[in-house]
């Protein structure tokens, strides 16, 4: 039995720009990403990391390649199917709540979709808060009137909502102040060891990553040029590209 949750072969996206012919942002990525695995995917601006996320989530077709997702090909699958066992948190959570609709709505969003009675929802609501240490009457509140931090905290508990198997974090911590990024990195990891969920972890900051990736991967110009352990990669990188990347952050 295979402990994968996701497996991409030969990952490739083109994108056609007017006037300025084919653009390869993602050439032939492949990896693995075993049950419960958090794997660190970083690279400069550019290199490709949101695209092959995106990818996963079915947000973007593939120009080719397979992605597999617990044994099931994500190209050809429903983006209803993908999402409950894929949810992605991303770098602005204000911009991913609607300022319209209190963060409990959002949150439960999913939950009713599923069949939940508004009971039923308002209960696990409260549960998902308390799981990412804020406090319940949040629900009521709306994406202005909480904090950066706090509201990253709410995304991540609605992302949590359906269970998924794999969490795709981009850059999710980067646009927080160091000490609110270091409480988010360990929520997720309290998170990851208690639902055995994995996670692709992007971000631009290796030392982050460093300390909180299983595994890291190291892109540039839409290619993997660097894999292994977080110490292998930092004490040992076999890419110019990787010693320039550590040299300038650590
Ligand atoms: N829809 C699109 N159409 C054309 N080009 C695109 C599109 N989306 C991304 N690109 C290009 O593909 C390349 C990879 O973009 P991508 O967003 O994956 O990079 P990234 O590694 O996530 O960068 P960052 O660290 O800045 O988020 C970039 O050159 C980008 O301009
Ligand atoms: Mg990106």
């Amino acid at each position: 039995m295979t402990t994968e949750i996701l497996s991409v072969q030969n990952l490739k996206k083109i994108f056609s720009r007017d006037g300025q012919g084919d653009f390869v942002a993602v050439d032939g990525v492949s990896f693995d990403i075993a049950q419960g695995e958090c794997l660190g995917l970083i690279g400069e601006s550019g290199s490709g990391k949101s695209t092959v996320a995106n990818m996963i989530a079915r947000l973007l077709d593939p120009t080719e390649g397979q992605i597999l997702l617990d044994g099931e090909d994500v190209t050809k699958a429903d983006v209803r199917t993908v999402c409950r066992k894929v949810q992605m948190v991303f770098q602005s959570p204000q911009e991913s709540f609607d300022p319209r609709r209190t963060l409990g709505d959002g949150i439960g969003e999913s939950l009713l979709t599923a069949g939940q009675s508004a009971a039923e929802a308002r209960e696990e609501v409260a549960r998902l808060l308390e799981a990412v240490g804020l406090p319940p009457d949040f629900a009521r509140r709306y994406p202005h009137e909480v904090s950066g931090g706090q509201c990253q905290r709410a995304a991540i508990a609605r992302a949590l909502a359906i269970e998924p198997k794999l969490l795709l974090c981009d850059e999710a911590t980067s646009a927080l102040d160091v000490t609110v990024q270091a409480e988010i990195v360990a929520l997720l990891s309290h998170l990851m060891r208690g639902h055995g969920m994995a996670c692709l972890f992007i971000c631009h900051d290796i030392a982050l990553a460093q300390g909180f990736c299983d595994r890291l991967l190291v892109m540039y110009h839409g290619k993997i040029v660097e894999e292994g352990t977080p110490d292998e990669v930092v004490q040992s990188p076999k890419q110019e590209y990787t010693k320039m990347l550590i040299d300038s952050v650590l």
